[in-house]
C-alpha cells in the first residue's frame, strides 16, 4: 500500500528509487517522512517497544478510548457521564462512516493514541493509521496491538496510577507508520473512509494542503469525516460561534459533498481523577463525488 512521500512512486524494501532514499524503521514502524533521517536524529534512545504517555503530551492515554459512561467519575458528574453513554465525536464519526462510506479500507490521519483506528478495525475495515509524532504512533501501537499491557494515568498533578489496558489486542488488519498528513505515503483513490480527528487545529498553514491530500486518498464515493473542537481552551458556551463555515466551504471547494454533520457534540477529556474538561466538537461527513 505504501508509496514514497516525496514522489508518490513505489517502495521496494522501503527503498524509493525515484526518491533516492531508503525509509528507515523505528521499532519496526516505517518512518515515511520526506526527511526521515532528521526525525531519527532527533529521537531519544528507546529502551521499550512503546513510548511513554508523558512523551506524547497526553495526560491520559486510556480514557480517550472509553465511552464516557466508563470513565468512573465521582457522584453527580459521573451520573451525567453515564447518561452520555457512548456519545462523543469518535462514535458519531464512526456512525457517519458506517452509514455513508462504502465497504473498504480506512485511514486514521493524525491518529494520536489510535482511538479511531481501533474503532475502524473493530468495524471490520482493513485500517492504516499514522501520525507525525513517533511517540504517539508507538504508544498507539503498544496500546492497540498488545505490547503494552499496562500504562499510567494521572490521578492528580503529582500522582500516577498504573492501569491495565482494557481492550483485547488487535492482531490483524492494522498498520501504523510515521508520516506527515501534508504528504501522506499512500496512492491516490485508496480509501473508502478517511478520518481527520481533531487534527486541523494543529496544522497552521498546512490545513488546505492536508484537506487536498485527504480528498486525493479517497476512492470515488468514499467518505471523509472531520472532527474539530470550538477551541482547545475555551469554556464551552452555547453562544460560541461555530468556526466551521470555512471548513464546509473548503470541503465543497474540493468537490466533496457535505452529507451530514452534527454540532455541539460533547467531548469529555479526563485530566485527573477530579479534573475534567468538556469541549463542544463539530463532526462533519463529506463524500467524494
Ligand atoms: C489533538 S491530537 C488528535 C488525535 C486523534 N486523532 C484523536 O482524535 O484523538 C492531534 C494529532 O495530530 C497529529 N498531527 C498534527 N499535525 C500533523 C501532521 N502534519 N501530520 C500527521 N499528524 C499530525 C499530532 O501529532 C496529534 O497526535
Amino acid at each position: 500500500m505504501y508509496v514514497c512521500p516525496r514522489t508518490g512512486g513505489p517502495l521496494k524494501d522501503w527503498r524509493s528509487v525515484a526518491g533516492h532514499v531508503t525509509y528507515p524503521l523505528l521499532d519496526g514502524v516505517p518512518v515515511l517522512l520526506s526527511d526521515p533521517m532528521a526525525l531519527l536524529a532527533s529521537q531519544p534512545p528507546r529502551s521499550t517497544a512503546a513510548a511513554e504517555p508523558g512523551r506524547c503530551g497526553l495526560p491520559d492515554p486510556i480514557t480517550p478510548h472509553l465511552p464516557p459512561a466508563l470513565f468512573g467519575a465521582p457522584a453527580g458528574f459521573g451520573q451525567w457521564l453515564t447518561s452520555l453513554g457512548d456519545v462523543g465525536p469518535d462514535s458519531l464519526a464512526l456512525g457517519f462512516a458506517s452509514r455513508y462510506a462504502p465497504a473498504g479500507p480506512a485511514l486514521d490521519v493524525g491518529c494520536g493514541v489510535g482511538t479511531m483506528a481501533r474503532r475502524m478495525v473493530t468495524a471490520g475495515r482493513p485500517t492504516w493509521a499514522f501520525d507525525r509524532s513517533p511517540d504517539a504512533v508507538l504508544l498507539a501501537r503498544g496500546l492497540l496491538c498488545g505490547a503494552l499491557q499496562q500504562t499510567v494515568i494521572p490521578t492528580s498533578r503529582r500522582g500516577l496510577r498504573r492501569v491495565k489496558v482494557p481492550f483485547k489486542p488487535i492482531t490483524a488488519n492494522l498498520e501504523f507508520c510515521i508520516a506527515d498528513a501534508a504528504r501522506p505515503p499512500f496512492p491516490p483513490d485508496s480509501f473508502a473512509w478517511v478520518h481527520l480527528g481533531d487534527v486541523l487545529d494543529e496544522l497552521g498553514d498546512d490545513v488546505a494542503e492536508v484537506l487536498v491530500a485527504c480528498e486525493g486518498l479517497l476512492k470515488r464515493g468514499g467518505v471523509l469525516t472531520v472532527t474539530t473542537a470550538y477551541s482547545a481552551e475555551a469554556t464551552p458556551s452555547e453562544t460560541a460561534q461555530a468556526p466551521e463555515e470555512e471548513l464546509l466551504e473548503a470541503l465543497e471547494g474540493l468537490g466533496l459533498q457535505v452529507i451530514d454533520q452534527q454540532d455541539r457534540v460533547p467531548q469529555v477529556v479526563r485530566e485527573y481523577d477530579r479534573g475534567y474538561r468538556i469541549r463542544f466538537v463539530h463532526v462533519v461527513a463529506a463524500r467524494k463525488k
